[in-house]
């Protein structure tokens, strides 16, 4: 899979990529993520790439030019799946999202940024509108960040345990059940006897209960369809 991502804020994107899993699986050549500075695409002197809004009103706007040159260089060199525009108004971003995303070839992420940008970039230019939760974040970089996480560890050979990414929550519609590591006692709070006691099937049975539980409790929303 190839990702390019779209910002005037690349710094912004570097250290999500360049540690843990992420650049684990840009190391073993399962994902390319490229980040593209719109400032090299910026009008004028002074490299503009946003301006204020016709109409009026606060906050800038970023504009259709760099935006539109940086992106129609990028398909001139491969035909894109998506083309995603980070945004609060767009599809909230859930496990099923994640799920069809990471079964694509070639992303391409623009981060939105100040009041957003020229609505002529989401009616000729983008695909798809993806946001990552009810809240305003100062820029799309972090959102896009998230997504490409969801996204990425979803990959064959990403993740060391192959079992561990379908195990999630969400991905059966259920919150994920307890769990412990060593000590066996700690502070006088023991780990339940079932799961060191080597019975496998019952272990199993403990942790749907569990999972089932936890679920009905903080997101009953979930066991409804
Ligand atoms: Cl994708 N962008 C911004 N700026 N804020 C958000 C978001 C995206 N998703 C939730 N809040």
């Amino acid at each position: 899979m190839r990702i390019d991502i779209v910002t005037a804020l690349p710094q912004l994107l570097a250290s999500p990529f360049s540690d843990s899993i992420l650049q684990r699986a840009q190391k073993r050549g399962l994902v390319e993520v490229h980040l593209h500075d719109l400032r090299n695409f910026g009008l004028g002197k002074h490299r503009q790439i946003d301006d204020y809004q016709f109409g009026g009103g606060a906050g800038m706007v970023m504009m259709a030019e760099p935006i539109f040159a940086c992106i129609e260089e990028l398909k001139a060199e491969r035909s894109y799946d998506e083309i995603i525009y980070m945004t609060p108004d767009g599809q909230l971003l859930e496990q099923p999202l994640a799920n069809f995303l990471s079964l694509k070839k070639n992303l391409c992420i623009l981060c939105g940024h100040y009041k957003g940008v020229d609505q002529r970039v989401r009616d000729h230019l983008i695909t798809r509108e993806v946001s990552i939760g009810s809240y305003v974040l100062s820029g799309g970089e972090l959102a896009a960040a998230v997504l490409c996480d969801a996204i990425i560890r979803l990959l064959p050979g990403v993740l060391n345990d192959e079992s561990s990414a379908l195990s999630d929550s969400f991905q059966d519609q259920l919150l994920s059940p307890p769990v412990y590591t060593r000590p066996k006692v700690f502070r006088n709070w023991e780990v339940p006897e079932v799961l060191t006691g080597g019975n496998f099937p019952a272990i199993e049975a403990w942790r749907e209960e569990k999972a089932l539980e936890i679920t009905k409790q903080r997101r009953p929303d979930l066991l409804e369809d």
